[in-house]
């Protein structure tokens, strides 16, 4: 359909008809037999006649070709004007084929595969009838009590959005209009949603704005640069005000400033939050402060379709707005295509041959290994057929391996830790639980116990129910629950080797595991093809290469700990230890346990030969920084080379390191890559005091190693003309 017919249906819509196209509900308010979909938030508030929603524009968490298809045939046949219905849900990590965690795909350090895991999950999802996905979730996290940390790529802006362009070129390719196998994608949660105060999701957030900017802004400002079609508000404050009632936020910032000409979409009901906020008295003043903010959809709340037509009506609200708004609705459904085709891609026989193809499922094994984290290793690992493997724990043959935001994937189709292990040795290996996530019992205990006696190496799958993490999942206490850590002292007494395996979807504090294990393999939440993933790993099969994107504290208390912080200005390794007037804790380290970028593999590498190109860098200048790796041990491995920036003085604090720049290599055994950097004036930029982003003259420091702790330093100058 061309653009002025677009403006003409505008037109002709009455204002309830724009008031319902702006609104979008579960599938249940429409039909009553596609089922009510997937539900992802709370239902109160809804207390809505259903025929007054059911002309809604859009629905979300339903899904299946022949469901879908059918929902749309009844309510254009309804529809006065024929606009058909957009299909939303949140595809997050995998549709049926379900990838790892967010968290766990940014650590495979490698956009390729998560653009091919986005790519996949548009395929299957596109088959059954969708057109949106509510991802990638791109919000920056430094605090793993919140348990939506498992939804991101992790603590750093510059991976973020590296992370978050491969996300949006996989569901939506480059020719969104045309091919239907594509999805458009919804960047959330705008913004700064992975900030709130002590872990608590849903929490107040609190930053200045150049924090904002600086730090959460960045992953966002890609996913649009890269062409994202959707933004989703997120619940939480900013600079006072519910993002979804906050017109600086959304007019001023995302759509003049950022640029974003697209749909903006509440959150689960974020429209009428403004209320339990304490921003609005109830529904009418929701919805005027939510369309004067520019949401263009509010999600499963009645504000809009209560309110609209009558505060245009009386001249509060000016019908403009409904009519960009509506606008901006009706240009996405064009987009998609679906005036001409409103089945656009449901085929329920492409939707059977697709999902969990072989293809699917190899991609998702690859990934899924990729993903997972070597933390410890003592010579546990790799395993040898040879060897008697008592595996113990209640993941041992546990398909809680898809994590919780894996709404469209069944448990019935996940391959267990026991039984990818099985199919390496050709036989079922001893299997005992041991101990339930949250309860053990002591008969439990003393047959995991004799199991293990009759072992040469224990292998235990340990960690956290997908309940424990994910929306609304904070925790204070981030340990791995008492009943498991009971099973690993009690097995740690038999003294053989101990192979810890974990599945959780936050960083973990480890004592009590860490210490008792020789090898320690994270393997988060690692979805469909987890088993066979871990059991590639625990064989050597595949040589371990993921690196954490995020940090694992040495205990809770020191949360937020992050690797891009600032040095204060007494820090500690510059005081002596006997002067007490130092940033430290008097019971803990100031470090992780595990910082960003670490993560072991099978064999070893070397760094050497760090070198510049110059030491100085004139303005609109580069130079190169190369160093050296080998492969020092016997296994062919992949490494992943990490650059950091640090510029000693700035006009406001500057980070003691800042990722800008990563490179996996691979490396048969006694090879060396030389590895080259280019370093310009993008990576010394920063925010200043006035909110500019440019960067100072001065010296920096290049850090080059394989994680953020370890690094070889080199010093530069850049000296732009004519400034000191
Ligand atoms: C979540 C969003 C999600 C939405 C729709 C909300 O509760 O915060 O991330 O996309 O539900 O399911």
């Amino acid at each position: 359909m061309n653009e002025s017919k677009l403006h003409d249906l505008v037109r002709n819509m009455t204002l309830e008809e724009k008031a319902a196209q702006m609104s979008q509900v579960v599938s249940s308010f429409i039909d009553d037999k596609s089922g009510e979909g997937k539900i992802t938030g709370p239902f109160a508030g809804m207390e809505v006649a259903k025929e007054d929603m059911s002309g809604s524009g859009s629905v979300l968490g339903a899904s299946g070709a022949d469901d879908l298809r059918a929902l749309q045939k009844e309510y254009l046949g309804k529809s006065r004007l024929g606009i058909p219905l957009l299909f939303m849900a949140d595809v997050i990590h995998g549709y049926k084929t379900v990838f790892p965690v967010p968290l766990a795909l940014g650590c495979t350090w490698d956009p390729d595969a998560v653009e091919e895991s986005a790519a996949i999950a548009a395929k299957e999802s596109a088959a059954a009838g969708l057109h949106v996905t509510f991802s990638p979730m791109v919000d920056l996290v430094r605090d793993p009590r919140w348990g939506r940390v498992m939804e991101t790529t992790g603590e750093d802006p510059y991976l973020n959005g590296v992370f978050a362009r491969a996300f949006v070129r996989g569901y939506q390719g480059d020719n969104l209009e045309n091919d239907e196998s594509k999805l458009a994608a919804c960047v959330k949660h705008f913004a700064a949603y992975g900030a709130p105060e002590g872990g608590r999701d849903y929490n107040t957030v609190d930053m200045s704005e150049r924090q904002l900017r600086e730090y959460y802004l960045p992953a966002y400002e890609a996913a649009l640069d890269e062409g994202a079609e959707m933004v989703m508000t997120a619940f939480n404050t900013v600079e006072g005000i519910p993002a979804t009632s906050n017109k600086w936020l959304m007019r001023d910032l995302l759509r003049k400033e950022m640029g974003f000409n697209g749909v903006l979409i509440s959150d689960w009901g974020a429209v009428q939050e403004a209320i339990p906020h304490g921003v609005a008295a109830d529904n009418r003043e929701a919805a005027l402060k939510a369309v004067t903010a520019g949401v263009d959809i509010e999600m499963m709340t009645p504000c809009y379709v209560q309110h609209l037509k009558t505060l245009v009506e009386e001249d509060v609200v000016a019908e403009e707005l409904l009519d960009e708004a509506v606008l901006r609705i009706l240009q996405l459904k064009n987009r998609l295509g679906l005036f001409e085709n409103p089945y656009r891609g449901a085929d329920s026989s492409l939707e059977e041959k697709l999902t969990l193809s072989e293809e699917h499922r190899k991609a998702a094994r690859e990934t899924a290994a990729k993903s997972c984290v070597l933390l410890k290793n003592e010579g546990a690992l790799p395993l040898k057929k040879e060897q008697n493997v008592a595996l113990i724990g209640p993941f041992a043959e546990s398909t809680d391996l898809m994590g919780p935001w894996s709404i469209f994937g069944s448990e019935d189709d996940v391959v267990t830790i026991a039984a990818g292990i099985g199919e390496k040795l050709g036989t079922r290996p001893t299997v005992e639980k041991g101990s339930d996530i949250e309860v053990v019992s002591s008969q439990e205990l003393e047959v995991a116990v004799e199991a293990a006696k009759q072992a040469d190496v224990v292998v235990m799958a340990l960690g956290e129910h997908s309940e424990m993490s994910g929306e609304a999942g904070s925790r204070t206490n981030i340990k791995l629950p008492e009943a498991q850590l009971k099973l690993a002292a009690e097995l740690k007494k038999l003294g053989k080797p101990l192979v810890t395996v974990l599945f959780n979807g936050r960083p973990l504090d480890l004592h009590g595991v860490i210490e008792e294990s020789d090898a320690v393999l994270e393997a988060w939440y690692p979805g469909t093809e987890g088993g066979h993933a871990v059991a590639d790993l625990l064989f050597g099969d595949t040589n371990p290469s993921g690196k954490l994107t995020m940090s694992f504290p040495d205990n809770v208390g020191q949360v937020p700990v992050y690797y891009n912080s600032f040095n204060t200005g007494r820090p500690k390794d510059q005081i002596a230890p006997e002067d007490r007037f130092a940033s430290k804790y008097l019971d803990a380290p100031n470090e992780p346990l595990f910082p960003f970028g670490f993560g072991l593999s099978y064999t070893t590498f070397t760094y050497s030969g760090l070198a510049l190109s110059s030491e100085i860098m004139e303005e609109n200048g580069t130079i190169w920084v190369s160093v050296d790796v080998t492969n020092t041990g016997t296994a062919a491995g992949e490494e992943t080379v990490q650059l950091y920036v640090r510029d000693l003085v700035g006009e406001v604090v500057r980070p003691v390191k800042e990722l800008k720049g990563f490179r996996k290599i691979h490396l048969e055994p006694g090879e060396t890559k030389q590895v080259v950097f280019e370093v310009d004036e993008e990576s010394l930029k920063y925010h200043h005091s006035d909110l500019t982003c440019t960067c100072d003259p001065g010296d920096f420091t290049l850090s080059v190693g394989p994680d953020s702790r370890n690094t070889d330093e080199l010093r530069f100058s850049y000296q732009p003309r004519g400034r000191q």
